[in-house]
């Protein structure tokens, strides 16, 4: 790769670097060269590994959303504990991050969220490896990285992570194994790996881009659509959905979510396609799949509104010069034309497969067996003054009785009913509802003995009570033991959940104290943090509690906070 000549160079210049010294340029260059210096800095490291290491210690440390990786990691935690390895297991949000300096093998588990991000809990950590310094010598570390592959960036945080340590001087001691939603087998055959590297105590050559073992992928259900009712009155500005999919087999638990790919509205695809930039039955390859154009813009790729990275592709295939916008493909081909159909071919190549959307199961597989309920908010937004829908609550809420539908089941190992006899406080405004109207049919199709508290609110009682009659009989037959509305525009002041929490904060408290879970689901922003302020505050005035974080920390670990905010 170097000639004679630049080779001498470099020796002249390292030919009194200490090892640590060398450790550190190798950190630096990568720095610079990212992937392509890496695996000068892993080949040197290799050399300088020792050969046999004693008293072995691992962490395990896990990232996660909905607990795939927790589930993993466990496993890997049991089966290194087995072979008699010291073997710590944590989750990453509480990792104390000093610690990585002292770590010898480190594993990471580690999901991707939202656009390519970290999980929520695991954010201090990945802002801490993504910003450190000190070079982590002493660390051999591996990352699994959990993800799906409908998404554009598929294991991103995973990717960062690994890429990151290995940059500050740490040593793969295997390569990174992305895996998709069919995880177990390639997360086993990979710890199994790890665990006869660790046995030998050598890191293994391999090669910085490992292949990615091709996977199934998810179970794709098929379904029917029952129902599809406004639960929302006349007047009211909202349009929430009560939709029922008849499917047989579909396997759920209550604390599910349905995900589901949206298909493209007719009239884009249409108007993109009498751009006559090539044949809409012409056949075009991407990866292993091949479909007429006109299915790739139907049913598969994101056209609607692109991505910032997509549009810089996009202007580097086209060579023309785009500000960093985001706009739909149709406005895209229209400002910023393409040449010809060979460069509109490459367009086909870049753009990104629509991402899934998930959906809270609102019912119960006990009580409606068969069936997938969803509540579903039609999501409006207003651009350059024009109100516009969410491609997939607008495809979804116009749905005909009788049309079939693909999707899927998203797993939440983590937001799922304790045992029967434990108390549940359930705080759901808005569509945040749906996981509970599931809990609370489940509890009553089992005839559970814990008592059911319900906080709930939206805009108006008399348009936007949402499952009114159900709710109200719930109580009545004395299921829900507690209900609390917050009715936010009824009244001069905003009522909102969090304040009906407050005023019955004593009561709240002592709940907790006696072992209630506490469930949290809706938006994530501004709801779900205002709740937890609410929270914590509640602790302070009616538990004295010194520091209300720790303690709703020390809740969420034991698994008695648990939240599925979006
Ligand atoms: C775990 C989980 C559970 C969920 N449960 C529920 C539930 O029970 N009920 C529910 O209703 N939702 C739920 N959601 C949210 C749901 O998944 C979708 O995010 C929501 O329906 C919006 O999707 P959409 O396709 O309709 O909107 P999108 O088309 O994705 O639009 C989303 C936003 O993108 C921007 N945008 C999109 N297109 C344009 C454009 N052309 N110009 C400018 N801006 C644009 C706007 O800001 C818009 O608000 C859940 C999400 C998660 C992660
Ligand atoms: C809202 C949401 C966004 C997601 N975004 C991505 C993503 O950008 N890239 C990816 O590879 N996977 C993405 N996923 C898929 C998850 O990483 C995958 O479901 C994983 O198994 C979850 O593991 P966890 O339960 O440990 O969090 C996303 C999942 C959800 C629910």
């Amino acid at each position: 790769m170097l000639t004679e000549d630049k080779l001498r160079q470099v020796q002249q210049l390292v030919a009194d670097f200490s090892a640590s010294q060398l450790i550190w340029l190798s950190g630096y260059l990568s720095g610079i060269a990212e992937k392509d210096a890496l695996p000068l800095l892993s080949q040197y490291q290799e050399d300088v590994l020792p050969q046999v290491v004693s008293e072995l210690k691992l962490t395990i440390a896990y990232g996660t959303e909905s607990g795939n990786s927790k589930k993993v990691a466990t496993n890997f935690a049991k089966q290194a504990k087995g072979l008699g390895i010291q073997t710590k297991l944590i989750n990453l949000a509480q990792y104390r991050l000093n610690d990585l300096l002292k770590e010898e093998y480190f594993i990471s588990v580690i999901s991707t969220q939202g656009e390519g991000e970290p999980p929520e809990s695991a954010k201090k950590f990945y802002d801490y490896v993504e910003a450190n310094t000190s070079i982590l010598y002493n660390l051999k570390f591996g990352v699994l990285a959990l993800g799906d592959t409908s998404y554009p960036l598929f294991c991103k945080a995973g990717e960062d992570i690994d890429l990151w340590l290995n940059r500050q001087g740490a040593t793969r001691l295997v390569a990174l194994q992305r895996c998709d939603l069919d995880y177990d087998e390639v997360a086993e055959a990979w710890f199994k790996n790890v665990l006869d590297l660790l046995n030998i105590a050598q890191p293994v050559k391999h090669s910085l881009l490992p292949e990615i073992k091709k996977t199934a992928g998810k179970i794709i259900y098929e379904g029917t659509l029952l129902t599809n009712n406004n639960l929302n009155d006349r007047g009211s500005s909202k349009r929430t959905h009560h939709i029922e999919i008849l499917s047989e087999n579909v396997n759920y638990q209550p604390g599910d979510s349905l995900g589901i790919v949206p298909e493209n509205p007719e009239k884009t695809v249409n108007a993109i396609l009498q751009l006559q930039l090539l044949n809409p039955g012409k056949i075009i390859t991407r990866g292993d799949e091949s479909q007429p154009l006109n299915v790739w813009l139907k049913k598969k790729l994101n056209i609607v509104y692109l991505s910032e990275r997509i549009i810089k592709k996009y202007a580097l295939l086209t060579g023309q010069d785009i500000p960093d916008t985001r706009m739909g493909l149709l406005d895209l081909l229209k400002i910023y034309p393409v040449n010809d159909a060979v460069q509109f071919e490459g367009v086909i190549q870049l753009l990104d497969l629509i991402t899934p959307r998930l959906y809270s199961i609102s019912s119960s597989p006990v009580l409606h067996e068969n069936e997938v309920h969803l509540t579903v908010a039609l999501e409006k937004f207003t651009t350059n003054h024009e109100l516009l829908h969410g491609l997939c609550s607008d495809h979804l809420i116009n749905l005909e009785v009788g049309s079939i539908l693909k999707f899927y089941i998203h797993k939440n190992r983590i937001f799922k009913l304790p045992a029967d006899d434990i108390d549940i406080i359930m705080i759901g405004p808005g569509t945040g509802i749906a996981p509970f109207r599931s809990f609370l049919a489940e509890r009553e199709a089992r005839n559970a003995t814990g008592k059911n508290w319900l906080f709930f609110g939206d805009q108006h009682f008399t348009t936007d009570f949402l499952y009114q009659t159900e709710i109200q009989d719930w109580h009545q037959t004395g299921l829900l033991t507690c209900v609390n509305l917050a009715f936010s525009r009824d009244q001069k002041e905003k009522i909102y959940v969090q304040h009906r929490m407050f005023d019955h904060g004593a009561e709240l408290y002592e709940w907790i104290v006696r072992g209630a879970v506490i469930y949290l689901c809706g938006s994530k922003d501004p709801m779900g943090i205002d709740v937890e302020h609410t929270l914590m505050q509640i602790s302070a005035v009616f538990g004295n509690q010194i520091n209300p974080e720790a303690w709703l920390e020390n809740l969420s670990e034991s698994g008695k906070y648990l939240k599925d905010v979006y």
